[in-house]
């Protein structure tokens, strides 16, 4: 027996839950697929940095409570470099400010909601394929088929939401000469911890150094996550803590030796491969590509989780304008009006990461013009006032 519902959405990461979510309060019915647990999906330390608007939308649409109570709202960042630190406000560039709030509380906070409205979430499927989703006639419908609980089960669905992120089976189920993919991949990575130990500052610090890049962020008063630049396929095993401390300590050392880097058990690490990914269009027939299965920027300016949000919000919008007026003008725009923020927020991740971190292709040369573009971007207000209204968030959306 086939399950029917309106949108089929596979993948339950921010992208996939943040749309049911929008559906549903439009009273429009979805099913979201996922090969992973609840747990595992809920327990993964990813993004950490939550845009105004992204935190206003959840505020908006009843998933404020917890976000409220818990997350740090920040009205700035550090950018460290040549010992010193030269604080960006966003308060007075760009009126705005960003909210600390892990994804994995995100992600808790939508399947508790999922869970309330009584909706249907599969979990742990295995051998996940989408069919039908290429509009050969109006009567064939998308399908979902898997395997759950050892069962094969199959929705039929009027749309189909691809939100199974980087290494997932939509965006490849897609004909490869339908879309056209642009890419840069970095030769390097990041290698995160998460220290039980409280944050050494108020606010982040990017810290540029000549042995490589260094963040510090944090996940709650209790909680420190930090970063530091590495090779792409660094072996985690060669990094014992004791190493990792140390080259947080001379990353984000000042010059007068006054500031002081709090240190505690590691509780996790993990090593990040990074690239600039976007695949054009974001839609084929009626599955539409959402978050990290169109796009990929690198960490710096944490915009990955953002980007997967202000996608479903467009996707919502133009689903809703279809169930209510059978209009697909907006949907037939999905695309377009989300790669117009996408490549904005692509070339803003692309720039944060190519001003703070070494290149082995670079020389000195490269490395004082880096100096001088940091020393540029917080003396100049222009400058400044650049970074800082992309770091809280561009519009939504643009006329
Ligand atoms: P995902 O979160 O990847 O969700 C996709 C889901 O689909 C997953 O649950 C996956 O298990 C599931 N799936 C995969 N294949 C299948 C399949 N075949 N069938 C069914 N389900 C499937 N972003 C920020 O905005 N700010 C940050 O500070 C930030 N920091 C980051 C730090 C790290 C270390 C990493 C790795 C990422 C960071 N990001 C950050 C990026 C952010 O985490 C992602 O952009 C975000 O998770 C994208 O959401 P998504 O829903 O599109 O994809
Ligand atoms: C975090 C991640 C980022 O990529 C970033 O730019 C800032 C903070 C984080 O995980 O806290």
């Amino acid at each position: 027996m086939a399950l029917r519902t309106q949108v089929g959405i596979v993948g339950a990461g921010p992208a996939g839950l943040v749309l049911a979510h929008l559906l549903g309060r439009d009273g429009i019915e979805s099913i979201v697929v996922e090969s992973r647990s609840r747990q595992y999906t809920e327990d993964r330390v990813r993004a950490g940095v939550i845009e105004q608007g992204v935190a206003a939308l959840m505020a908006e649409t009843g998933l404020g409570d917890r976000l409220h109570r818990e997350g740090l709202v920040h009205h700035g960042i550090e950018l460290r470099f040549g010992g010193r630190g030269h604080r960006i406000d966003f308060q007075d560039l760009a009126k705005g400010s960003v909210v600390i709030y892990p994804q994995n509380k995100v992600v808790g906070d939508l399947f508790d909601a999922r869970a309330a409205a009584g909706a249907q979430t599969f979990f742990e499927a295995e051998d996940v394929s989408v069919h039908d989703f290429g509009g050969a006639t109006p009567e064939t419908k998308p399908k979902i088929r898997f395997r759950a609980g050892g069962e094969a089960q199959e929705i039929v669905c009027d749309f189909i939401a691809g939100c199974d992120g980087f290494h997932g089976i939509c965006r490849p189920s897609v004909p490869a000469e339908a879309l056209k993919v642009f890419e840069r991949i970095y030769p390097f990575g990041w290698l995160g911890i998460l220290a039980e130990a409280p944050p050494s500052s108020d606010e982040l610090i990017y810290a540029y150094h000549e042995r490589g890049f260094a963040l510090l962020s944090m996940r709650s008063p209790q909680l420190s996550r930090l970063y530091i630049q590495c090779a792409p396929d660094e072996d985690i095993r060669q990094w014992p803590d004791e190493r990792i401390w140390r080259e947080l300590h001379a990353r984000l050392a000042t010059a007068d030796g006054k500031w002081k880097l709090t240190e505690g058990p590691i509780v996790q690490k993990g090593v990040t491969g990074m690239r600039s990914f976007v695949v054009e269009p974001m839609q084929f027939g009626r599955m539409f590509l959402a978050g990290d299965a169109a796009h990929i920027v690198p960490p710096t300016g944490a915009k990955g989780l953002n980007l997967a949000v202000t996608d479903v919000r467009v996707l919502a919008r133009g689903l809703a304008e279809f169930y209510a007026s059978g209009r697909q003008d907006l949907l037939n725009d999905y695309s377009k009006i989300c790669l117009r923020r996408i490549w904005k927020v692509q070339r803003f991740s692309w720039w944060m990461t190519s001003m703070l971190h070494l290149f082995d292709t670079d020389n000195a040369f490269d490395q004082r013009r880096q100096l001088a573009e940091l020393d540029y971007v917080t003396s100049s207000r222009a400058a400044s006032q650049t970074l800082a209204e992309n770091y809280v968030g561009l519009p939504m959306e643009w006329d």
